[in-house]
């Protein structure tokens, strides 16, 4: 009998605020499951998905999961059967990297039942090629993280060129999800193309002092960096109180919060367990002032990534 194999992939921040398309990281939780199995017959096949309310695809090619793996067998020129099951733990469009959670843990099955030919950092691409299914641009700051943990910065697309960026102990993260969802396709459609010398200036000033403030354990550099000029002030516009939560969140004492990926999630950075969590709940409770409710998520950074259950 072929051997069935599980794998988790987390839910993972995109952009950090200033590093839009090319900084994202991993949370511990929540996250999403698939289990896999090779068969005689070749061809993808996604068996089942739960946790979605039927609304993911089955279809191999439109599936995330499906694309990866595709990608991955058409690339080693492999003809293999494989059955898909998707357990769907993410909201979808929560901005909390939900797409490539499912294509991140795929790629690491198929390698995994395949004897490991590539490393995490090779299967990066084929979720890369999920993500332009799911939201018409194959941006990494997802899956790069959900497969190999940790943060890390997409130096350049082409060719591809992740560096993982070491990060603090004690450096804690909270989401809040409002109960809204927002496409990622249509949150890059708001995004202007042409920025000010200006604002470009103040962007990689931040998203570099950021890297320096993760590689040195300066919580306050952190703090100090986490400022979006760029995306944050057109894309806040579709969240529904955002500055209200944004406010809460600082006025509880963390490090620095903006927007999680495309949205509507919205995340905090801070030094210790305590602040993220009464930040979470000072968070939420912005989101109920205007008639919204939220769910909290508190983690540290997962270093692991995708892993083997
Ligand atoms: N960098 C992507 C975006 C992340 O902001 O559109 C999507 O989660």
């Amino acid at each position: 009998m072929s051997k069935t194999i599980k794998v988790f992939a987390p839910a993972t921040v995109a952009n950090v605020a200033c590093g839009f398309d090319v900084l994202g990281f991993a949370v511990d939780a929540p996250g999403d499951i698939v289990t896999m199995k090779l068969t005689d017959k070749p061809g993808v096949k996604i068996v089942a998905i739960t946790g979605d309310g039927g609304r993911l695809p089955l279809a191999a090619e439109k599936n995330t999961a499906g694309v990866a793996v595709n990608a991955f067998l058409q690339h080693l020129n492999i003809q293999q059967g494989v059955e898909i099951t998707i357990e769907k733990n993410l909201p979808l469009g929560s901005g909390m990297g939900s797409s490539a959670a499912s294509s991140a843990a795929a790629a690491v099955a198929i390698n995994e039942l395949l004897n490991n030919p590539l490393t995490k950092e090779q299967l990066v691409p084929f979720a890369m090629e999920a993500e332009r299914i799911a939201c018409g641009a194959a941006h990494a700051d997802n899956v790069a993280p959900a497969i190999m943990g940790g943060f890390v910065l997409i130096r350049s697309y082409e060719p591809l060129d992740l560096i993982k960026i070491p990060s603090p102990e004690n450096l804690f993260c909270t989401v809040i999800t409002p109960d809204i969802e927002l496409r990622t396709e249509d949150a890059r459609k708001v995004l202007k193309l042409d920025i000010t010398m200006k604002d470009a200036i103040l962007q990689w000033g931040n998203l570099a002092a950021l890297i320096a403030g993760l590689m040195q354990n300066d919580y306050a550099l952190i703090g100090r960096s986490l400022q979006d000029v760029v995306v944050e002030p057109m894309r806040s516009m579709l969240i529904p109180g955002f500055e209200e939560v944004k406010q809460a969140a600082l006025d509880s004492g963390v490090l620095g919060c903006s927007i999680s990926g495309s949205g509507p999630s919205i995340f905090a950075l801070t030094d210790s367990e305590n602040i993220a969590i009464n930040a979470g709940n000072a968070m939420q409770k912005a989101l109920h002032k205007i008639g919204l409710s939220g769910k909290i998520y508190t983690s540290k950074v997962n270093a692991e990534g995708a892993r083997i259950i």
